[in-house]
């Protein structure tokens, strides 16, 4: 039993519990996030956490990091190979088109859920991590770009989050790519020697990502690379102006990164990463772009598309450092009840209260215990106040509500008028 206890008495690695005490943050910032996309008119679609395995392969391509050597794939009873998703828009795209919510219409669309993927566990990067996905389907302006970075700069402001800042970058179309891609091949070719082990590998097969290598010993050479931009058809150079324009006319601060060129290879045109220098190595908290070319790609109809995801961990992460003020969950009663008859009213009388005081948390002493052992739970619960109903109090219809955590007197209230008492005491504390 030991040996089970140590080996399998573990979450897996790079899977996290979320306990009791982080919850309430997770559900602020859950919160926040969902007010902030539903203020800009998206609606939630939920999404299954399995899919057929073929659907990341085609839409984040073969060659990336993820569906190279990160996807949890397994084969189900029947032989399909299925994967756990490492992100959402290849779902949402799915049921976009399987569901023909893209026919003649547009779509703005958010989800939120853990996503799977098998990479080194370090700080702010997990094996099941969480995001918020936000996409939109059928709008090709600049204009719906910048509107979505306006809702990620809302969130950071809504959450109190400063210090991250934005990088941008185009990657042009497919054939403006194209087009850079040969010329990077080329110049990397030539300087084949100076190549470390991975960018090798990458040389045939997603060269782009080498721009992205982490490598000092590689940086020159990057530094000295062609660049994207000089690549640009006229369509996506323009389609950028327009979209800086937009940001610009908004007073929003930003960085064009030639070489931010994005892990997965569905992206087209605009690219972008929200970046804090506050959390490590792992500092991207928001990262996506447009991908004219992937509904097509999956078999549907050319729509355009746009849209981003956010690491909520490392949000959480900030959110905590940031010292950030998060609203309470504690109960702000705890009823400490003595005797049969006390237990009976006091389960009854508590409804009673939660009915009458919208918002009220209230926690109610079960399963017995002292006066001095009910105290000290009542202490522990973090409640404002105790409200004590013993035999004496049941027969005159009272209850004895003692504060917790000042030294103002305790008082004893008669059950008809206990909701108002209680309403004005808390008055300011209760939600909603
Ligand atoms: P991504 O850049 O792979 O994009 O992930 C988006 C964000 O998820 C990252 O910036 C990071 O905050 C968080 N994240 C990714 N991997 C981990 C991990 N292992 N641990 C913790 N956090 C992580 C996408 O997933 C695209 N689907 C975004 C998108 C939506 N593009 C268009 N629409």
């Amino acid at each position: 039993l030991t040996e089970f206890m140590a080996k399998t008495l573990q979450a897996v690695r790079g899977m996290n519990d979320i306990l009791p005490a982080e919850t309430s943050a997770w559900q602020y910032l859950e919160d926040t996030l969902r007010d902030v996309v539903h203020a800009y008119g998206y609606s939630e679609i939920r999404l299954p956490l399995l899919e057929k395995t073929e659907l990341f392969k085609r839409s984040i391509g073969e060659v990336t990091d993820i569906v190279e050597k990160e996807m949890y794939t397994f084969d189900d009873r029947n032989g399909d190979s299925l994967t756990l998703r490492p992100e959402g828009t290849a779902s949402c795209v799915r049921a976009c088109l399987q569901h023909g919510l893209l026919h003649n219409q547009v779509q703005r669309l958010w989800y939120m859920g853990p996503m799977f993927r098998h990479e080194r566990p370090q700080k702010g990067r997990y094996r099941q991590f969480h995001q918020v996905g936000v996409e939109s389907f059928g709008m090709p302006g600049p204009d719906i770009d910048a509107e979505m970075i306006f809702m990620t700069a809302r969130m950071w402001e809504r959450l109190g989050l400063a210090g991250a800042s934005l990088q941008i970058n185009s990657l042009g179309t497919q054939a403006a790519r194209a087009n850079y891609r040969n010329a990077l091949v080329d110049y990397l070719q030539a300087h084949a020697d100076a190549l470390d082990e991975d960018s090798t590998r990458r040389l045939s097969s997603n060269p782009l990502r080498i721009l992205d290598s982490k490598n000092p010993a590689m940086q020159e050479l990057i530094a000295a690379a062609p660049r994207l931009p000089d690549y640009l058809d006229e369509e996506s150079a323009e389609h950028f102006a327009g979209f800086c324009a937009l940001l610009d006319a908004a007073g929003i601060n930003y960085e064009i990164n030639p070489r931010l060129v994005r892990g997965l290879d569905y992206y087209s045109k605009t690219v972008f990463e929200w970046v804090t220098d506050q959390l490590g190595a792992q500092g991207t908290i928001c990262a996506g772009g447009r991908y004219d070319g992937l509904v097509e790609y999956l078999g549907g109809t050319a729509t355009p598309a746009f849209g981003f995801a956010l690491g909520l961990e490392r949000l959480l992460a900030l959110l905590m450092s940031a010292d950030a003020k998060l609203p309470a969950n504690e109960p702000h009663i705890y009823m400490v009840v003595s005797g049969a008859a006390a237990t009976e009213r006091g389960l009854v009388l508590a409804d009673e209260l939660r009915d009458a005081v919208p918002g009220l948390r209230l926690q109610v002493n079960c399963s017995g215990g002292s006066f001095k052992s009910q105290f000290k739970r009542a202490d522990r619960s973090g409640a404002d106040f105790a409200l004590v109903i013993g035999d004496e109090e049941v027969v005159q219809k009272t209850a004895v509500l003692k504060p917790l955590r000042n030294k103002a007197d305790q008082e004893t209230v008669t059950h008809s008028v206990l909701a108002e008492r209680v309403g004005n005491l808390l008055s300011g504390k209760l939600d909603g």
